[in-house]
C-alpha cells in the first residue's frame, strides 16, 4: 500500500514539475509583473514618487504542491491542483504607505484583462498569528493556455518585515529547527504596534473602515 502510495506522489511530483505544467504559470507572472511595472510608472509620472517599492515572484515547488493537497485531503492530481490551489504563482508586492496598497487595490479591480477572483483583507482583519496583507487573488489570460491564477500579496515594508520573519520562525518552521514557544506571542505584539504605527501615519490619514482594535493589543 504504501509503495502505491509512493508511486503516485512520485508520478504527481514528476508531472508537476514539468515545463509543460508550470510555464503557463511563469507567464502569468510575468505578465501580471509587467502590467504592476506600468502601473507603477504611470502613478511614478504622476505623483513623482513610487507606489511598488519592491516586487518578487515565485512559483510553488511540487514538493510544496503536494503537502497542501494532502494538507486540503483533495486528490493528488494535477487537475485538483490547478482547482483547489489559488497559490501556485505567487507575486508579492511591498509598498511604502498603508494607503498605496489600497490605491493598487483599486487599479487591479479597473483592469479590465484581469478576473479578480478573490480578495482577503488581512490587514484590516489580520490572522490569528499577526499575519497582515491584502491578497488579491486574479485570473490571468495566458497565450496558448487556460488563463491562470495568480496570488498577489501586497503589504507595507513594516508588514512585509513581519511576515518573512514569522513565516521562517513560525509559520513554516522547518521539520527540526526547535520550537520557541513564546515566539507567537512575541509576533502577535509586534504585529499589533505595526498597525498603531502604520494607522497613525497612514499617508493621507484615510480610513479604509479599519476597525480600531488598538486597545486590545499589547
Ligand atoms: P495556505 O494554505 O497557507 O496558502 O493558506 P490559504 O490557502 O488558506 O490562504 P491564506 O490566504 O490563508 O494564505 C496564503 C498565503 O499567505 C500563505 O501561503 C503565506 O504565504 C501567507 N500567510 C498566511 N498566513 C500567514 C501567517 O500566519 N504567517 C505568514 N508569515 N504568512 C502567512
Ligand atoms: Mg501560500
Amino acid at each position: 500500500m504504501i509503495n502505491v502510495m509512493e508511486e503516485t506522489y512520485q508520478d504527481f511530483l514528476g508531472e508537476m514539475g514539468e515545463d509543460a505544467f508550470l510555464e503557463p504559470y511563469r507567464a502569468a507572472c510575468r505578465s501580471v509583473e509587467e502590467k504592476l511595472n506600468r502601473i507603477n510608472a504611470t502613478y511614478s509620472r504622476k505623483k513623482g514618487r513610487n507606489l511598488i517599492c519592491q516586487m518578487t515572484y515565485r512559483i510553488k515547488t511540487p514538493e510544496s504542491c503536494l503537502d497542501k493537497v494532502i494538507k486540503k485531503k483533495c486528490a493528488v492530481k494535477r487537475q485538483t491542483v490547478q482547482e483547489r490551489l489559488n497559490d501556485i504563482a505567487g507575486i508579492r508586492v511591498v509598498c511604502n504607505f498603508l494607503d498605496d496598497i489600497y490605491q493598487l487595490v483599486e487599479i487591479l479591480k479597473k483592469d479590465e484583462e484581469l478576473q479578480i477572483i478573490t480578495i482577503k483583507d488581512y490587514v484590516k482583519n489580520p490572522k490569528k498569528s499577526g499575519y497582515q496583507s491584502l491578497h488579491v487573488i486574479v485570473l490571468v489570460p495566458v497565450e496558448r493556455a487556460e488563463r491562470k491564477k495568480v496570488e498577489i500579496q501586497i503589504r507595507t515594508r513594516a508588514m512585509n518585515f513581519w511576515a518573512v520573519m514569522e513565516h521562517y520562525l513560525v509559520y513554516k518552521r522547518q521539520k527540526g529547527q526547535r520550537e520557541i514557544l513564546w515566539l507567537p506571542a512575541i509576533f502577535r505584539a509586534f504585529s499589533c504596534h505595526i498597525k498603531n504605527r502604520e494607522d497613525l501615519h497612514s499617508e493621507n490619514s484615510h480610513d479604509f473602515g479599519r476597525t480600531d482594535k488598538r486597545k486590545n493589543c499589547i
